[in-house]
């Protein structure tokens, strides 16, 4: 297969030399389209890094303000949720974290992600034309294949969360071998999808922005909105059947919502309803 549909082609001349100027995601480039008020107006690029939250977690223990943005090319360590490596390809993906200071209950925490989550879907429909849907708590994918992801981080251990680092990957340009062999059936990008690269400036620029609005009305009138705007994004159907990786292992059952602290609400093979603080969803039904 030739043209623009080919899943081999790539859209820009990446890795095996220095992108061309046109393509660099460069603090000059998000300005041009940023209309948020604070949230990616002080900018710390790197061309390369490890990982754009350990260096924003680095920032924010030295009092960098609110808003303040670590913008990356290529992570060489870039990390996932449990653990996992988050696969960082140079050029071709957004890999970026904000800092924030929202004095919450630490319980309220996961409500960040799943708001960066929400507008990075948000984004991602406006500017792209695609269909990206939420899988609890915080995975983009569009055709059911991850399109992105969020990583967030609290520093230190208090009731109150002061300081937290949201970290954002999106597969924005990469082609079918900028995925690892193993990722290429569950993984895919707005590339990949369209068959045309995007301009990865908008589209941060536009998860900035919407992430600044919902941030401000989750501190001024609760989660609400988000909640429901969550659920009009989920990949899940009341009554799905899941299994589920829990704190306590696996579980079975049917999905029944999300919570004010998004939990998920499952209800079990006895019709008991049981909350998962936090996990993973290892088996849903295909989109
Ligand atoms: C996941 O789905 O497992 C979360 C992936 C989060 C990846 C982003 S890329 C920018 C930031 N820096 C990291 O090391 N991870 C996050």
């Amino acid at each position: 297969m030739s043209g623009p549909l080919d899943p081999s082609r790539r859209p820009g001349p990446r890795p095996e030399g220095p992108p061309p100027p046109g393509d660099a995601l460069t603090p000059a480039s998000l300005q041009r389209f940023l209309r948020s008020a604070v949230f990616g107006h002080r900018i710390f690029y790197y061309p390369s890094i490890g990982s754009t939250n350990d260096r924003a977690l680095e920032l924010a223990a030295a009092e960098e303000p609110e808003g303040g943005l670590v913008l990356a090319e290529e992570q060489t360590s870039g990390r996932g949720r449990r653990e996992r490596v988050w696969w960082s390809a140079p050029y071709a993906g957004i890999y970026a974290s904000l800092i924030l200071r929202p004095a919450m209950p630490a319980t309220r925490a996961p409500l960040l992600t799943f708001m960066a989550a929400v507008a990075v879907a948000d984004a991602l429909n406006e500017l792209t034309g695609l269909k990206a849907r939420i899988k609890w708590p915080n995975d983009v994918l569009v055709g059911g294949r991850k399109i992105a992801g969020v990583l967030g981080e609290v520093r230190g251990n208090d009731p109150e969360v002061r300081e937290m680092v949201v970290g954002v990957g999106v597969n924005v340009n990469h082609a079918a071998a900028d995925f690892p062999v193993a990722l290429r059936d569950t993984a895919t990008s707005v590339f990949l999808e369209r068959g045309a690269p995007q301009d990865r400036a908008p589209l941060l620029a536009s998860l900035l922005e919407g992430f600044e609005r919902r941030y401000a009305r989750l501190l001024r009138d609760g989660p609400v909105t988000l909640l429901r705007e969550w659920e009009s994004l989920s990949a899940l159907a009341p009554g799905a059947a899941l299994a589920v990786a829990g704190p306590d292992g696996r579980i079975e059952g049917t999905f029944a919502g999300i919570d004010d602290e998004g939990g998920l609400i499952l209800l079990d093979a006895a019709g008991q309803r049981v909350r998962l603080p936090f996990g993973e969803i290892l088996e849903m039904p295909r989109s």
